[in-house]
């Protein structure tokens, strides 16, 4: 569980010590969601353009998927690109797709070093070509790893998520691969991008609103919620070590009671 806790890195930053103190090392969410926020308010704040927001929001995700994969955690999902964002100026767009493929480029050599498996959540219509097979190569490459999966939501959102599965599961009611009865939880959790993977234990959205924004909308049903008004790119290993101890100190219920 606390594999790479002692691992050497090449070619990453300093790597400070974390403050483990107060966090149960027995209860770690296994999977946290992660809603990048506040890119570009953050470089507004700094009198320089949106874009400079999101290559230092690309900085964040680094540190924060080594720090949690050195306590242990098994998930990250991080929503890197909504369905809605294509809204925007076309130059962020375009920056964004960019920047993603450079970061895909870039870390590839970091992922298999630190047995990373990345694995990614969206409709792949629309993405440009290049974009599209830098997550290929990504896929392909990282995939026999066995260690913290970085999911990343490119194109994502969960309606348009929920959508395709309801779709996929009439074709296959449709042409009778599957009965109408038989469709549960379990069955329609296979439809979605996230197959395979746990429920999110924990959602953290920085960047001060208290939304959603269509992220793992069937996902995040009994997930803990903790937001913070630090920009994602000010966002440090520190906060990640704080949502954990607040999860830690939440009651889950599930809807049932705890005799406590
Ligand atoms: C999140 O930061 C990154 C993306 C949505 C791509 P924003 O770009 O939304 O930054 P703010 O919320 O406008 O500050
Ligand atoms: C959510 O942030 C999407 C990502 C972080 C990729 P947005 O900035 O798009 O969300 P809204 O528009 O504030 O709800
Ligand atoms: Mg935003």
């Amino acid at each position: 569980m606390f594999k790479g806790l002692f691992q050497t890195r090449k070619n990453t930053m300093p790597d400070t010590a974390l403050d483990l103190s107060g966090i149960d090392l027995n209860n770690i969410p296994q999977h946290i969601a992660i809603i990048m926020d506040g890119n570009g308010r953050w470089a507004k704040a700094q009198g320089k353009i949106r874009t400079y927001g999101h290559q230092a929001g690309a900085e964040t995700l680094k540190k924060i998927v080594r720090a949690a994969d050195k306590i242990g955690i098994k998930v990250i999902s991080a929503y890197a690109f909504s369905t809605e964002n294509w809204k925007r100026p076309v130059t962020e767009v375009n920056f964004i797709m960019e920047l993603l493929s450079r970061y895909l480029t870039n870390e590839i050599d970091e992922f298999k070093e630190n047995n990373v498996q990345v694995r990614f959540i969206g409709s792949q219509e629309g993405l440009p070509e290049i974009v599209r097979q830098k997550m290929a190569h990504a896929v392909a490459e990282t995939k026999d790893n066995t260690g913290i999966i970085l999911n990343l939501a490119i194109n994502y959102g969960g309606q348009a998520e929920i959508l395709q599965a309801v779709k996929r599961i009439a074709r296959d009611t449709a042409a009778g691969s599957i009965a109408v009865d038989e469709i549960t939880n379990e069955v329609f959790e296979r439809y979605l991008y996230t197959d395979g993977l746990p429920a999110p234990d924990l959602l953290i959205r920085p960047g001060g609103d208290l939304r959603i924004s269509n992220f793992l909308l069937w996902q995040i049903a009994y997930a803990e919620i903790w937001t913070t008004d630090v920009y994602w790119p000010d966002f440090s290993e520190e906060h990640l070590l704080q949502a954990i101890r607040a999860f830690q100190g939440r009651e889950r219920r599930f809807g049932g009671l705890v005799n406590k």
